[in-house]
């Protein structure tokens, strides 16, 4: 979402004076949250949790968010906040014409090879809203096999998207998600309500909730940090263009820990929603990309009015899918504009063109196109990470290793090139406290931890540790 445009903006730091900025910093948090909240939590997150064993991964994951992800956080609002700019620009205000700028068009890259699968994912859902009315027998695995259903949704869904980016500044999306989101938030509890209560269900509470740390592996703790920085939106500098619209006056710390408690808290309850449900409708946790779609309809089924909330669901998982893909869609957009002098409309028109290509191969790999369904004639048997079919292929590339890549050197360059002493001073300069204590922890996570946790995460996923004969 856009920001709008205050009468009074604050002064830039660097940028020019008429930058756009949020209205409030509940417009901020709301807009970051409806990037941070989307696929990622509801679809994504119980779906990688039961790949990688349950409750065990759940620990992992939160103790990412809370060591790596939220320092980082406010690493990425501090950088935009202080230089007014979108994440190329960034880095270039801060450390001059250096080839630090590459990682800025790395997470360029990157938010629009997400934009690309995404937007296939978020066809479906909207496709999901009538598919139990029309066609109430067709299962998943033939839903996204069908080529004239899955490529023109992907259309529909990326032209939603360009329109909403095009637009500029969209007080009706913002307005309509502040109203939405928590009619999606109410409609979950009652869904968490049915599927706890159904019988069977509570396997499926202790497999989400009893951890077994033996299921965890170094490819299930890579999918942990992958997932978290995908579920906050970070390390493709999303946050740095969301910051970028912030007040000086604001305080970075609160607005950031807001931002991760909200997702943190929905993508917790989309777990609770599934796996009960999973276990009661005998389906298998480990089924992967397709086991959201599988089995909520399921779900749905034993509920009164099932239909209907069927439908409301999947109407608010596409409304918090689309502000979502409309920050993908605008980090892109506002690099083309800043740094290449395109125009609005040209920079939509190109970026959803981009989209669209590379979207069109992972739409035809789920049942369409048997040899992008398994690319183990490119791949290997192993595939990458374990997908094998493009479409999940581009998820673990750009989805887990490039977003964990980004944060890692945006983390060094924060930290080493830009220093954490201003970048201190810039989270200090809101409101609120930020102690020199805390500033100084913030400091060693964000100069030490995050990126050796980071680095070491991301070697061991390739066993590069095995490799030069370390750890074996
Ligand atoms: N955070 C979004 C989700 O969980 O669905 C996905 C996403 C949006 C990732 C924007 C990265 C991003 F910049």
């Amino acid at each position: 979402m856009e920001p709008t445009t205050t009468s009074d903006p604050a002064p830039a730091h660097t940028g020019d004076q008429s930058r756009e900025q949020w209205s409030s910093k509940i417009g901020f948090v709301l807009a970051a949250a409806g990037s941070a909240i989307g696929l990622g939590n509801i679809w994504r997150f119980p779906y990688v949790t039961g790949e990688n064993g349950g409750a065990a991964f759940v620990i992992v994951y939160l103790a990412c968010i809370a060591l790596i992800c939220l320092p980082y956080l406010l690493a990425e609002l501090a950088l935009g906040r202080h230089s007014q700019k979108n994440p190329v620009g960034a880095i270039r205000a801060v450390a001059g014409r250096t080839p630090w700028v590459i990682v800025g068009g790395l997470g360029i890259l990157t938010g629009l090879f997400i934009l690309s699968y995404y937007g296939v994912i978020a066809g479906w859902t909207f496709g999901y809203i009538f598919k139990n009315v029309a066609s109430p027998d067709t299962t998943f695995t033939e839903f996204i096999a069908t080529p004239w259903l899955v490529l023109p949704l992907f259309v529909l869904f990326l032209g939603f998207t360009a329109a909403i980016v095009q637009g500029g500044v969209e007080d009706g999306i913002e307005r309509a998600a502040k109203v939405l989101m928590p009619i999606l938030l109410v409609l979950m509890l009652l869904v968490i309500v049915r599927g706890v209560t159904l019988e069977g269900a509570s396997a499926g509470l202790s497999f989400y909730l009893n951890p077994d740390f033996s299921k965890i592996g170094s490819e299930a703790i890579v999918a942990a940090l992958g997932q978290a920085f995908f579920s906050l939106s970070l390390g493709m500098g999303a946050m740095v263009t969301y910051g970028s619209y912030l007040p000086e006056e604001e305080n970075l710390l609160s607005a950031g820990g807001w931002v991760a408690l909200f997702d943190t808290s929905i993508a917790l309850l989309a777990g609770l929603m599934i796996f009960p449900a999973v276990f009661a409708l005998d389906a298998d946790p480990q089924a992967g990309p397709t086991l959201v779609f599988d089995v909520l309809p399921g779900l749905f089924q034993q509920m009164p009015l099932g239909t209907v909330v069927g439908m409301l669901f999947f109407l608010l998982l596409s409304v918090a899918a689309l502000t979502s893909t409309v920050s993908l869609m605008e980090v892109v957009v506002s690099y083309c504009m800043d740094e290449q002098q395109w125009s609005r409309s040209k920079s939509v028109a190109v970026v959803t063109g981009a989209a669209f290509v590379f979207g069109f191969p992972a739409a035809l790999s789920q049942g369409i196109s048997p040899a992008l369904g398994d690319m183990s004639w490119l791949v290997g048997e192993g595939g990458v990470l374990g997908a094998t079919d493009f479409l999940g292929i581009m998820d673990k590339i750009w989805g887990d290793i490039s977003l964990a890549l980004g944060a890692l050197l945006l983390c060094v360059f924060v930290g080493w090139v830009w220093s954490t002493a201003d970048a201190a001073m810039e989270i200090r300069s809101g409101e609120g406290a930020f102690a020199p204590g805390t500033a100084r922890l913030w400091g060693a996570f964000v100069r030490y931890v995050c990126p050796l946790v980071i680095l070491v995460v991301v070697l061991n996923a390739f066993d590069l540790f095995s490799y030069f004969g370390l750890f074996d």
